[in-house]
Protein backbone atom coordinates (compact mmCIF):
# COMPACT_ATOMS: atom_id res chain seq x y z
CA UNK A 1 0.00 0.00 0.00
CA UNK A 2 1.22 3.64 -1.12
CA UNK A 3 2.16 5.59 2.02
CA UNK A 4 -0.22 8.60 0.24
CA UNK A 5 -3.13 5.78 0.27
CA UNK A 6 -2.41 5.35 3.76
CA UNK A 7 -2.56 8.98 4.97
CA UNK A 8 -5.65 9.83 2.93
CA UNK A 9 -7.20 6.59 4.33
CA UNK A 10 -6.57 8.38 7.64
CA UNK A 11 -7.68 11.44 7.09
CA UNK A 12 -11.14 10.11 5.23
CA UNK A 13 -11.25 7.91 8.66
CA UNK A 14 -11.37 10.80 10.80
CA UNK A 15 -13.67 12.77 8.94
CA UNK A 16 -16.23 9.85 8.65
CA UNK A 17 -15.69 8.65 12.55
CA UNK A 18 -16.18 12.72 13.30
CA UNK A 19 -19.46 12.89 11.24
CA UNK A 20 -20.51 9.82 12.85
CA UNK A 21 -20.30 11.13 16.09
CA UNK A 22 -22.29 14.37 15.52
CA UNK A 23 -25.56 11.88 15.08
CA UNK A 24 -25.21 10.40 18.45
CA UNK A 25 -27.87 11.19 20.52
CA UNK A 26 -27.34 9.99 23.95
CA UNK A 27 -25.28 8.01 26.17
CA UNK A 28 -25.95 4.91 25.06
CA UNK A 29 -25.18 6.32 21.13
CA UNK A 30 -22.03 7.71 22.62
CA UNK A 31 -20.45 4.29 24.15
CA UNK A 32 -21.48 2.39 20.39
CA UNK A 33 -19.47 5.07 18.80
CA UNK A 34 -16.45 5.18 21.06
CA UNK A 35 -16.47 1.23 20.58
CA UNK A 36 -16.40 1.39 16.97
CA UNK A 37 -14.25 4.49 16.36
CA UNK A 38 -11.34 3.77 19.36
CA UNK A 39 -11.86 0.38 20.63
CA UNK A 40 -9.27 -2.28 19.91
CA UNK A 41 -10.70 -3.06 16.37
CA UNK A 42 -11.41 0.61 15.28
CA UNK A 43 -9.67 0.89 12.11
CA UNK A 44 -7.56 3.42 13.29
CA UNK A 45 -5.68 1.32 15.87
CA UNK A 46 -5.67 -1.34 13.50
CA UNK A 47 -3.20 1.29 11.54
CA UNK A 48 -1.23 1.00 14.77
CA UNK A 49 -1.18 -2.77 14.87
CA UNK A 50 -0.41 -2.52 11.05
CA UNK A 51 2.59 -0.18 11.22
CA UNK A 52 5.02 -2.89 10.96
CA UNK A 53 3.60 -3.58 7.49
CA UNK A 54 4.53 -0.50 6.25
CA UNK A 55 8.04 0.68 5.23
CA UNK A 56 10.49 1.57 7.73
CA UNK A 57 11.14 4.98 6.57
CA UNK A 58 7.68 6.28 6.39
CA UNK A 59 6.55 4.44 9.65
CA UNK A 60 7.07 7.62 11.84
CA UNK A 61 5.16 9.54 9.59
CA UNK A 62 1.99 7.25 9.68
CA UNK A 63 2.28 6.44 13.33
CA UNK A 64 2.15 10.51 14.05
CA UNK A 65 -0.78 10.63 11.59
CA UNK A 66 -2.61 7.80 12.96
CA UNK A 67 -1.85 9.62 16.91
CA UNK A 68 -3.35 13.06 15.87
CA UNK A 69 -6.68 11.25 14.42
CA UNK A 70 -6.65 9.39 17.36
CA UNK A 71 -6.06 12.36 19.76
CA UNK A 72 -8.47 14.50 18.06
CA UNK A 73 -11.37 11.88 17.90
CA UNK A 74 -10.34 11.17 21.78
CA UNK A 75 -11.29 15.58 21.88
CA UNK A 76 -14.35 15.24 19.84
CA UNK A 77 -15.58 12.27 22.10
CA UNK A 78 -14.53 14.46 25.48
CA UNK A 79 -16.76 17.36 23.84
CA UNK A 80 -19.51 15.51 22.37
CA UNK A 81 -19.88 13.62 25.83
CA UNK A 82 -20.28 16.43 27.89
CA UNK A 83 -22.41 18.30 25.31
CA UNK A 84 -25.22 14.97 25.69
CA UNK A 85 -24.35 15.25 29.64
CA UNK A 86 -25.42 18.51 29.58
CA UNK A 87 -28.47 17.93 27.08
CA UNK A 88 -29.57 14.91 29.66
CA UNK A 89 -28.99 17.15 32.91
CA UNK A 90 -31.42 19.79 31.17
CA UNK A 91 -33.66 17.49 30.31
CA UNK A 92 -34.42 15.77 33.49
CA UNK A 93 -34.36 19.30 34.84
CA UNK A 94 -37.09 20.12 32.63
CA UNK A 95 -38.90 17.16 33.38
CA UNK A 96 -38.75 16.98 37.22
CA UNK A 97 -39.19 20.15 37.56
CA UNK A 98 -39.42 21.38 41.31
CA UNK A 99 -40.97 24.37 41.87
CA UNK A 100 -39.59 25.23 45.57
CA UNK A 101 -41.16 28.32 46.04
CA UNK A 102 -45.13 26.62 45.70
CA UNK A 103 -46.51 26.20 49.44
CA UNK A 104 -46.19 22.59 50.85
CA UNK A 105 -49.23 20.49 51.48
CA UNK A 106 -51.22 20.57 54.17
CA UNK A 107 -51.19 17.62 56.56
CA UNK A 108 -54.71 16.67 56.93
CA UNK A 109 -56.17 16.57 60.64
CA UNK A 110 -58.89 14.89 62.02
CA UNK A 111 -61.92 16.77 63.46
CA UNK A 112 -64.90 16.32 65.24
CA UNK A 113 -67.46 15.58 63.29
CA UNK A 114 -70.82 18.12 62.93
CA UNK A 115 -72.84 15.32 65.44
CA UNK A 116 -69.92 15.54 68.28
CA UNK A 117 -70.10 19.24 67.74
CA UNK A 118 -74.09 19.76 68.00
CA UNK A 119 -74.19 16.90 70.79
CA UNK A 120 -71.15 19.09 72.87
CA UNK A 121 -73.65 22.27 72.51
CA UNK A 122 -76.81 20.93 73.48
CA UNK A 123 -74.74 19.74 76.72
CA UNK A 124 -73.32 22.59 77.37
CA UNK A 125 -76.76 24.96 77.15
CA UNK A 126 -78.67 22.01 79.51
CA UNK A 127 -75.65 21.80 81.44
CA UNK A 128 -75.80 25.46 82.47
CA UNK A 129 -79.55 25.03 82.90
CA UNK A 130 -78.84 22.25 85.67
CA UNK A 131 -79.16 19.15 83.68
CA UNK A 132 -76.40 16.52 83.99
CA UNK A 133 -75.44 14.26 81.01
CA UNK A 134 -76.79 10.09 81.98
CA UNK A 135 -75.80 7.88 79.93
CA UNK A 136 -78.28 4.62 79.54
CA UNK A 137 -77.26 1.58 77.31
CA UNK A 138 -77.99 1.36 73.68
CA UNK A 139 -79.09 -2.23 73.83
CA UNK A 140 -82.68 -2.03 76.02
CA UNK A 141 -84.95 -4.45 77.27
CA UNK A 142 -88.16 -4.33 75.57
CA UNK A 143 -90.01 -3.75 79.01
CA UNK A 144 -88.06 -0.18 79.76
CA UNK A 145 -88.22 0.91 76.12
CA UNK A 146 -91.61 -0.01 75.84
CA UNK A 147 -93.78 -1.08 78.67
CA UNK A 148 -92.68 0.95 81.17
CA UNK A 149 -93.05 3.77 79.31
CA UNK A 150 -96.91 2.73 79.02
CA UNK A 151 -96.35 1.61 75.91
CA UNK A 152 -97.90 -2.19 76.57
CA UNK A 153 -97.07 -5.63 74.20
CA UNK A 154 -99.61 -4.88 71.47
CA UNK A 155 -100.42 -1.43 72.19
CA UNK A 156 -101.04 0.63 68.99
CA UNK A 157 -98.56 3.02 69.60
CA UNK A 158 -95.47 0.33 69.17
CA UNK A 159 -96.18 1.02 65.35
CA UNK A 160 -94.59 4.39 65.63
CA UNK A 161 -91.28 2.73 66.47
CA UNK A 162 -89.75 0.05 64.65
CA UNK A 163 -87.69 -2.14 66.18
CA UNK A 164 -84.59 -3.99 65.75
CA UNK A 165 -85.05 -7.30 67.92
CA UNK A 166 -81.96 -9.20 68.89
CA UNK A 167 -81.50 -12.86 68.98
CA UNK A 168 -82.34 -12.88 72.82
CA UNK A 169 -86.23 -12.43 73.38
CA UNK A 170 -87.52 -9.24 74.77
CA UNK A 171 -84.14 -7.58 74.07
CA UNK A 172 -83.88 -4.95 71.36
CA UNK A 173 -82.14 -1.79 70.20
CA UNK A 174 -83.34 0.93 71.61
CA UNK A 175 -85.92 2.77 69.26
CA UNK A 176 -85.25 6.45 71.77
CA UNK A 177 -83.84 7.38 74.93
CA UNK A 178 -86.62 7.68 76.36
CA UNK A 179 -86.10 4.48 78.43
CA UNK A 180 -83.08 6.01 80.08
CA UNK A 181 -86.17 7.92 82.38
CA UNK A 182 -86.97 4.53 83.69
CA UNK A 183 -83.49 3.83 84.68
CA UNK A 184 -82.55 7.29 85.59
CA UNK A 185 -85.55 7.86 88.27
CA UNK A 186 -85.16 4.07 89.38
CA UNK A 187 -81.56 5.42 90.47
CA UNK A 188 -82.21 8.01 91.83
CA UNK A 189 -85.61 8.28 93.27
CA UNK A 190 -86.70 9.61 95.77
CA UNK A 191 -84.73 12.91 94.87
CA UNK A 192 -85.21 15.10 92.67
CA UNK A 193 -83.79 14.48 88.90
CA UNK A 194 -82.37 16.92 86.09
CA UNK A 195 -80.71 14.76 83.67
CA UNK A 196 -80.11 15.07 79.89
CA UNK A 197 -79.93 11.54 78.10
CA UNK A 198 -77.88 11.63 75.17
CA UNK A 199 -77.24 8.61 72.58
CA UNK A 200 -77.50 6.38 69.72
CA UNK A 201 -81.09 5.24 69.17
CA UNK A 202 -82.21 2.49 65.96
CA UNK A 203 -85.29 1.80 63.97
CA UNK A 204 -86.08 -0.47 61.33
CA UNK A 205 -86.80 2.29 58.79
CA UNK A 206 -86.99 2.97 55.63
CA UNK A 207 -84.08 4.65 54.87
CA UNK A 208 -84.30 8.39 52.94
CA UNK A 209 -83.31 11.84 52.81
CA UNK A 210 -84.95 12.10 56.13
CA UNK A 211 -84.94 8.69 57.98
CA UNK A 212 -82.02 6.97 59.19
CA UNK A 213 -82.09 3.59 61.03
CA UNK A 214 -79.36 4.84 63.31
CA UNK A 215 -79.49 8.52 64.68
CA UNK A 216 -79.10 10.41 68.02
CA UNK A 217 -81.71 11.56 70.52
CA UNK A 218 -81.23 13.75 73.77
CA UNK A 219 -83.81 13.29 76.56
CA UNK A 220 -84.60 16.02 78.80
CA UNK A 221 -85.84 14.57 82.08
CA UNK A 222 -86.83 16.51 85.28
CA UNK A 223 -88.69 15.30 88.32
CA UNK A 224 -89.63 17.14 91.15
CA UNK A 225 -92.02 17.97 93.84
CA UNK A 226 -94.32 20.79 92.31
CA UNK A 227 -92.75 20.91 88.61
CA UNK A 228 -94.98 22.48 86.13
CA UNK A 229 -95.70 22.86 82.37
CA UNK A 230 -94.55 26.74 83.02
CA UNK A 231 -91.19 25.00 83.92
CA UNK A 232 -90.80 22.52 80.93
CA UNK A 233 -91.81 25.82 78.36
CA UNK A 234 -89.59 27.97 79.91
CA UNK A 235 -86.57 25.62 80.56
CA UNK A 236 -87.12 24.86 76.35
CA UNK A 237 -87.81 28.58 75.20
CA UNK A 238 -84.44 29.07 76.81
CA UNK A 239 -82.83 25.94 75.15
CA UNK A 240 -83.85 27.50 71.74
CA UNK A 241 -82.53 30.90 72.84
CA UNK A 242 -79.30 30.11 73.26
CA UNK A 243 -79.29 27.46 70.57
CA UNK A 244 -80.87 29.26 67.85
CA UNK A 245 -80.10 33.15 69.06
CA UNK A 246 -82.15 35.09 71.26
CA UNK A 247 -84.39 36.50 69.12
CA UNK A 248 -86.17 32.61 68.17
CA UNK A 249 -90.10 32.85 68.25
CA UNK A 250 -91.30 28.90 69.40
CA UNK A 251 -94.96 27.55 69.85
CA UNK A 252 -95.91 24.35 71.54
CA UNK A 253 -98.22 22.32 69.60
CA UNK A 254 -100.71 19.59 71.13
CA UNK A 255 -99.46 16.24 70.80
CA UNK A 256 -99.61 12.56 71.79
CA UNK A 257 -96.92 10.62 73.43
CA UNK A 258 -97.81 7.36 75.43
CA UNK A 259 -95.27 8.54 78.16
CA UNK A 260 -96.32 12.22 78.84
CA UNK A 261 -99.41 13.68 79.57
CA UNK A 262 -100.49 16.16 78.11
CA UNK A 263 -98.15 16.23 75.28
CA UNK A 264 -96.26 18.53 72.63
CA UNK A 265 -94.27 19.22 70.21
CA UNK A 266 -92.55 22.74 70.01
CA UNK A 267 -91.62 24.62 66.70
CA UNK A 268 -89.04 27.35 66.41
CA UNK A 269 -89.90 30.08 63.75
CA UNK A 270 -88.41 29.35 60.43
CA UNK A 271 -85.09 31.01 60.51
CA UNK A 272 -85.24 30.37 56.38
CA UNK A 273 -88.05 33.26 55.53
CA UNK A 274 -88.36 34.43 59.00
CA UNK A 275 -92.12 32.77 59.16
CA UNK A 276 -93.36 34.24 55.94
CA UNK A 277 -93.45 30.52 54.81
CA UNK A 278 -90.48 28.89 52.20
CA UNK A 279 -89.39 25.18 51.18
CA UNK A 280 -87.51 24.44 53.94
CA UNK A 281 -90.34 25.08 56.54
CA UNK A 282 -93.10 24.08 53.79
CA UNK A 283 -94.55 27.02 54.16
CA UNK A 284 -95.62 26.93 57.10
CA UNK A 285 -93.46 29.11 58.90
CA UNK A 286 -92.26 26.95 61.29
CA UNK A 287 -89.98 23.98 61.99
CA UNK A 288 -90.45 21.32 64.31
CA UNK A 289 -87.69 20.36 66.73
CA UNK A 290 -88.98 17.99 69.77
CA UNK A 291 -91.52 16.21 71.63
CA UNK A 292 -92.23 16.73 75.04
CA UNK A 293 -94.24 16.56 77.84
CA UNK A 294 -95.31 16.18 81.50
CA UNK A 295 -94.40 12.59 82.60
CA UNK A 296 -96.99 10.35 82.66
CA UNK A 297 -97.91 9.16 86.27
CA UNK A 298 -97.71 5.38 85.34
CA UNK A 299 -94.06 6.75 83.89
CA UNK A 300 -93.22 8.26 87.00
CA UNK A 301 -94.94 5.07 89.31
CA UNK A 302 -92.52 2.75 87.09
CA UNK A 303 -89.68 4.96 88.11
CA UNK A 304 -90.07 5.20 91.78
CA UNK A 305 -92.05 7.97 92.42
CA UNK A 306 -95.11 8.72 93.96
CA UNK A 307 -97.29 10.67 91.15
CA UNK A 308 -99.32 12.18 94.43
CA UNK A 309 -96.54 14.00 95.68
CA UNK A 310 -94.04 14.44 92.76
CA UNK A 311 -94.76 15.74 88.80
CA UNK A 312 -91.70 16.45 86.02
CA UNK A 313 -90.88 17.10 82.58
CA UNK A 314 -89.64 15.31 79.86
CA UNK A 315 -88.67 15.81 76.43
CA UNK A 316 -86.67 14.61 73.65
CA UNK A 317 -84.75 16.03 70.73
CA UNK A 318 -82.98 15.19 67.56
CA UNK A 319 -79.42 16.75 67.12
CA UNK A 320 -79.46 15.66 63.48
CA UNK A 321 -82.32 17.58 63.02
CA UNK A 322 -81.25 20.45 64.90
CA UNK A 323 -77.93 20.32 62.70
CA UNK A 324 -80.27 20.06 59.39
CA UNK A 325 -81.71 23.19 60.36
CA UNK A 326 -78.78 25.46 61.60
CA UNK A 327 -76.87 24.03 58.52
CA UNK A 328 -79.43 23.56 56.12
CA UNK A 329 -78.25 20.05 55.77
CA UNK A 330 -81.14 18.85 53.09
CA UNK A 331 -80.24 14.94 53.39
CA UNK A 332 -79.91 12.98 56.78
CA UNK A 333 -77.78 10.00 55.56
CA UNK A 334 -74.88 12.41 55.01
CA UNK A 335 -74.01 11.93 58.77
CA UNK A 336 -73.00 8.43 58.24
CA UNK A 337 -71.91 8.68 54.38
CA UNK A 338 -68.20 9.18 56.31
CA UNK A 339 -68.22 12.07 52.71
CA UNK A 340 -64.80 13.77 54.01
CA UNK A 341 -66.48 16.74 51.60
CA UNK A 342 -69.13 16.87 54.30
CA UNK A 343 -67.17 16.07 57.00
CA UNK A 344 -64.93 19.25 56.42
CA UNK A 345 -67.23 21.85 56.05
CA UNK A 346 -67.80 21.76 59.51
N1 LIG B 1 -89.26 9.38 72.54
C1 LIG B 1 -89.97 10.16 71.57
C2 LIG B 1 -89.62 9.68 70.18
O1 LIG B 1 -88.58 9.17 69.98
C3 LIG B 1 -89.61 11.62 71.69
C4 LIG B 1 -90.16 12.22 72.94
C5 LIG B 1 -91.38 12.83 72.92
C6 LIG B 1 -89.44 12.18 74.11
C7 LIG B 1 -91.91 13.41 74.06
C8 LIG B 1 -89.96 12.76 75.27
C9 LIG B 1 -91.21 13.38 75.22
O2 LIG B 1 -89.33 12.75 76.43
O3 LIG B 1 -91.70 13.93 76.36
O4 LIG B 1 -90.42 9.85 69.30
Amino acid sequence: MADNDILAELEELQRASLAELESAQDEPGLQAWRVANMGRSAPVMQVFSRLPQFPKELRPKIGQQANQVKVALEAAFAQKSEEIRQAELARSLQSDRLDITLPGRRPVYGRYSVQTLIMREIYRVFGDMGFQVYRSPDVEEDETNFTLLNIPPHHPARDMQDTFHTTEPGVILRTHTSPGQIRAMREYAPEPIRVMLPGMCYRYEQIDARHEAQFYQVELLAVDKGITFGNLKATLDDFARRMFGSSVQTRLRPDYFPFTEPSAEMDIECFVCGGKGCVVCKNSGWLEILGCGMVHPVVLQNGGYDPREWSGFAAGLGPERVSMLRYRIDDIRNFWSSDVRFLEQF
